[in-house]
């Protein structure tokens, strides 16, 4: 298949972007670049889901309407997957005026069909999952997720006749053993089937809810969510008559968690089946990050933000992390320490140093000139790397194509570190020693560069900067950029006679807290009176980005007897740790107006990442903060 078309879920706009989003979203990126380099046509969508009752609620809680409110959350989604270097296709929104149009399209095709039926119904409904749920589905009679009991709730509604589709999805799953991947994913699809397929209830009253699109059919009701967000994959090529979509719906791979299983191994199909859509070609799914062994949650305090670890380590090494460290379709554990531990040692250590110390024994041996690499009889040795270069460039197609990325790193590095231990065992140090060995030397180093070229290419897909850098110094001009999966198994690409730029280091080390990252300074620790700092221009002091902030947690740090954990709305959410646990009491902060430093360089303070320094007098050992005389809006600039 010449075509690859990938899609993420669309993320609600009610919460802010996470590391779970940031992961889908990396994994669509990386194989959409992979799949370019091997010279298929690409197209990759993204988007946010904006209507439904969490939606109003969250809206309804910043005092916003609830466009207004979507308008700013899908905002910052749409501008942080540039900052990960994720480069989508297309960003949908459900508001999208195109999208309302194919879903109220497709309802009506299947209202007229006579698969929707309006009837009443009264059963437990959850408001946090916005569903109804069967006795069956009760945990101990609560919500499995929102460990809630559910409300009973008599409605009149419309149904989608799923029942009818039961058998039919059975065998289709059945006959596909790649329509759902991991093989554990469709079992748990064909687990759910060996029980009656309710029908499933698409619409609710406008009376309790307005947010949403209205069936074309009743205009007293919108529909239920998922079939309004499902429907996005197809309409963001054009469905049905756009170019797009008869392009690329064939090869669709959709990315999801587990957690959304349910809607895209059931009621997607069926929904396409009785709509008369060719059904989508695979469902990947992957599992769940929790972090420090723990749900990531609001309440808990634990949300990795991604743009935090950005900041501090970039975007290439974040992605590496996520791509090397999960093993698609199961769980996985995040936490800073583990990702410094990779950072170290794969791309500072193996990495890092393979690419200095050779282009440094090139610039020390040949003047930074790629050296002629049949200069001299092949070894054994230099054989083993052309052929191990070549396995290399399968394992990791491979390892791509099925989604298993860890083993795809994994093989690449197994790479790298051959050719670290070809460095060892040539010794091009010792070679450069003899006069005779000369021809010798230029066959070892130009193998050596030639390997990198390769690396380079093959890290594209995950780290599109470091494999950009790489590609500079090695000289290849940037309109062969990415190299395509077929430049990289023809081994001597590489012109001998290409002048190298000198080395650089490609990922500095760092400790826990960051590369370069000072403590900043605790509040509370301001000089006492008559220390008095040198004078500086207005200029200087309006480098400092002072902001108005309001606190919305504050809680004790363990093992700390001066510290406290506060998150902060500053116009966007920030986690501010402050020296003042010996002066306030966490709740006395709750709703406080402070001043905080809003540019200070992030840094951690007892694991925790600081983005912020509140500003705060010290008298007699008393900590005082800095506030407003009146109520300013969280954000406002101090000038
Ligand atoms: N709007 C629906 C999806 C509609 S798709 C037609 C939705 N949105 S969501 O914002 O809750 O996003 C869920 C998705 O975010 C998961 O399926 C997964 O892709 C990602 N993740 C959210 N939290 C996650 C983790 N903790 N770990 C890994 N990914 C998770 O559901």
């Amino acid at each position: 298949m010449n075509r690859f078309y990938v899609t993420t879920p669309i993320y609600y706009v009610n919460a802010r972007p996470h590391l779970g989003h940031a992961y889908s979203t990396i994994i669509a990126d990386v194989l959409n670049r992979f799949h370019r380099m091997c010279g298929r046509e690409t197209f990759f969508l993204t988007g946010t889901d904006e209507h439904g009752d969490k939606v109003v609620l969250a809206a309804r809680e910043e005092g916003m309407s609830p466009l207004a409110y979507a308008d700013r959350i899908s905002g910052l989604f749409k501008a942080l997957w540039p900052e990960l270097d994720i480069e989508c296709d297309c960003f949908i929104r459900t508001t999208d005026p195109a999208h309302i149009k194919v879903v109220k399209e497709v309802l009506q095709k299947i209202y007229d069909s006579g698969d929707i039926y309006f009837s009443e119904y009264e059963g437990a409904y959850c408001f946090g999952c916005e569903r109804f749920y069967t006795e069956r589905e009760l945990v101990d009679g609560k919500c499995p997720d929102h460990k809630t009991v559910p409300e009973v709730i008599r409605e009149a509604n419309y149904f989608f006749r799923m029942s009818k589709y039961q058998d039919w999805l059975i065998d289709y799953i059945q006959a596909d053993p790649d329509f759902i991947r991991p093989e554990r994913y469709k079992n748990e699809v064909l687990a759910f089937l060996r029980e009656p397929l309710e029908d499933l209830c698409i619409s609710r009253p406008k009376a309790r809810l307005q947010w949403g699109i209205t069936l074309p059919f009743d205009d007293g009701y919108v529909t239920y969510v998922w079939f309004d967000a499902l429907l996005n994959y197809i309409s963001a090529t054009g469905y049905p008559d756009g170019e797009l979509f008869k392009k690329f719906w064939p090869s669709v791979h959709h990315v999801i968690a587990k957690d959304i299983l349910k809607p895209h191994g059931i009621y997607w199909p069926i929904i396409l089946k009785a709509a008369g859509i060719p059904i989508y070609r695979h469902l990947n799914v992957h599992g769940y990050w929790n972090v420090d062994e723990a749900k990531m949650s609001k309440s808990l305090g634990n949300v990795v933000e991604p743009l935090e670890l950005k900041k501090i380590y970039g975007a290439d090494a974040f992605r590496y992390f996520l791509m090397r460290e999960m093993v698609f379709g199961l769980d996985s554990n995040f936490s800073e320490a583990a990702l410094v531990q990779r950072y170290n040692s794969d791309l500072a250590n193996d990495l890092g140093n393979l690419f200095s110390r050779s282009l440094t024994m090139v610039h020390k041996y040949f003047d930074g000139v790629v050296p002629e690499g049949s200069a001299a009889p092949e070894s054994q040795l230099d054989r083993d790397i052309k052929s191990e270069a070549l396995k290399t460039i399968r394992e990791y197609q491979d390892a791509l194509e099925g989604f298993v990325f860890h083993k795809a790193l994994m093989a690449l590095w197994q790479f790298i570190n051959q050719i670290n231990k070809y460095i060892d065992v040539t010794a091009p140090w010792e070679l450069f020693k003899k006069e005779s060995q000369r021809n010798q030397l230029q066959v070892v180093l130009y193998n050596i560069v030639e390997s990198l070229r390769i690396i380079a290419g093959l890290l594209y897909p995950v780290m599109p900067t470091t494999a950009r850098v790489m590609g500079e110094h090695l000289g290849i001009a940037s309109d062969k950029y990415p190299q395509t999966l077929e430049d990289l198994t023809i081994w001597g690409k590489l012109r001998p006679g290409t002048q190298l730029l000198k080395t650089t280091t490609l990922f500095p080390r760092v400790d826990l807290g960051g590369p370069a990252t000072r403590a900043p300074r605790e509040a509370g620790a301001v000089e006492g009176p008559g220390g008095s700092k040198p004078e500086i221009s207005k200029e200087t002091f309006e480098t400092v980005d002072l902001r108005v902030a309001k606190v919305l947690h504050a809680e004790s740090v363990p093992r700390s007897q001066k510290l406290l954990r506060l998150k902060v709305d500053a116009g966007e959410e920030r986690t501010i740790v402050a020296g003042i646990a010996e002066s306030y009491q966490p709740e006395d902060l709750i709703g406080k107006q402070v001043v905080i430093v809003a540019n200070l360089k992030p840094a951690k303070l007892m694991g925790i990442l600081s983005t912020g320094m509140m500003l705060t007098a010290q008298d007699k050992g008393v900590c005082r903060l800095v506030s407003l005389d009146g109520p300013a809006e969280p954000g406002t600039r101090l000038t």
